[in-house]
């Protein structure tokens, strides 16, 4: 059993205040390319209201060249607190691209400097940019000056073992401007294997002023509370952990709030997030959004009985319909089997390989 510390609690109970903007909640849903869509994200806000979203990556030098808004750039009329988060290595791209994620009604603009995919980093920009730190203190400084809303950064803690330099990468990007910081405890190198680092997280913390937001293996709200605990972070960001799951920024968010831990979702309930989470997709993007379903699909079917049959039908859905079919099929297989026959418990969320 997990218990919240009064000191804990105590030191969350204020809203997370990035420059003059307040949130009033500590738990993040991060910026997941290829996931946190418009639909992923109103599924985690059913759960999660007070919760800051981040969208997908966007390439600021797409958007210069293109000037037209990707639909991964969209975001709901009411949705709030929001961050777009961009990518690049240009200042003036970046600034500009800012200016567009505003009148999008971006209440934040983070910066990416922390991708590993060796398209990006070989570009100048993710991670790449804890080797230029010069550069990074310049896109700060310029999207800083060309918007009204707060910047933010997200990075890793180095580039390598041998080249771990995030406490003066922070510090940079604190005095150019920055209004926060996620720090994922992971270098470039490791990708997204082996255990998040916290104690750099940590050491962060101690040495800045602006808002550290830990990031790395928050699976579970007892991992949530580990992290906070041990990094004194002003907040965690859920990553892999929400795949399948966009129950966890929720649930982590009333444990803090409450104390009191949310029972998991049953087997059934998360099948019928599934279909909705699909059916949604399909209404947003047409056939595309069923072929982006399918990864989804199998993320939720975990941890029931003959949840591996149905992953492997789900991996390859050629239509909404068959889709629905095939969950709904496994939801009347378990309501036969009844839900006290079944675990309640998600299977410990395993890290995907991406
Ligand atoms: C599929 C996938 C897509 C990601 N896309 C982004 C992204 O667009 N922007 C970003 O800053 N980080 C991105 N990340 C990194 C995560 O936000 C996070 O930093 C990382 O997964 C570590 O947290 P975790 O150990 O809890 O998963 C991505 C990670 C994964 C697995």
């Amino acid at each position: 059993m997990i218990t919240l510390s009064a000191q804990l609690r105590d030191r969350l109970a204020q809203p997370l205040k990035i420059g003059q903007f307040e949130v009033k909640s500590r738990v993040l849903q991060a910026p997941l390319s290829g996931v946190t869509d418009l639909v992923f994200r109103r599924l985690v806000r059913r759960f999660a209201p007070d919760s800051m979203m981040y969208t997908e990556m966007v390439n600021a030098t797409g958007l210069h060249y293109v000037k037209e808004l990707p639909k991964i750039m969209e975001v709901d009329d009411n949705e709030r607190p929001i961050s777009i988060q961009l990518f690049d290595c240009r200042p003036d791209f970046l600034a500009e691209a800012a200016q567009m994620a505003v009148e999008e009604g971006a209440d934040t603009i983070d910066i990416n400097m922390g991708c590993p995919v060796n398209k990006i980093t070989k570009n100048g920009g993710g991670s790449s940019l804890l080797r230029q730190p010069e550069v990074a203190e310049a896109i700060v400084r310029a999207v800083v000056e060309s918007v009204k809303v707060p910047v933010t950064v997200k990075t890793r803690i180095g580039w390598n073992d041998n080249e771990i330099n995030i406490l003066d990468f922070a510090r940079r990007m604190e005095a150019a401007g920055a209004q926060m910081i996620t720090v994922h405890g992971r270098t470039r190198a490791q990708g997204y294997n082996g255990p998040a680092k916290w104690e750099w997280i940590a050491r962060v913390k101690e040495i800045l002023s602006i808002p550290v937001i830990a990031n790395g293996d928050i699976f579970s709200v007892e991992a949530a509370v580990n992290c906070l605990e041990f990094t004194g972070a002003d907040g965690v960001m859920c990553s892999r952990g929400t795949m399948g799951y966009p129950f966890l920024v929720g649930e982590i968010d009333h444990f803090l709030k409450t104390g009191e831990k949310k029972p998991a979702p049953s087997p059934i309930a998360r099948l019928q997030c599934a279909r909705e989470h699909l059916w949604m997709l399909y209404e947003y993007k047409g056939d595309r959004g069923v072929r982006q379903a399918r990864k989804h699909m199998t993320w939720y079917s975990k941890g029931f009985p003959n949840a591996a049959e149905l992953r492997g039908k789900l991996s390859v859905i050629e239509n909404v319909h068959q889709g629905m079919e095939y969950i709904d099929a496994a939801i009347a297989e378990l309501m036969a089997l009844g839900e006290a026959n079944l675990t309640t418990d998600a299977e410990p969320m395993e890290p995907v390989l991406v």
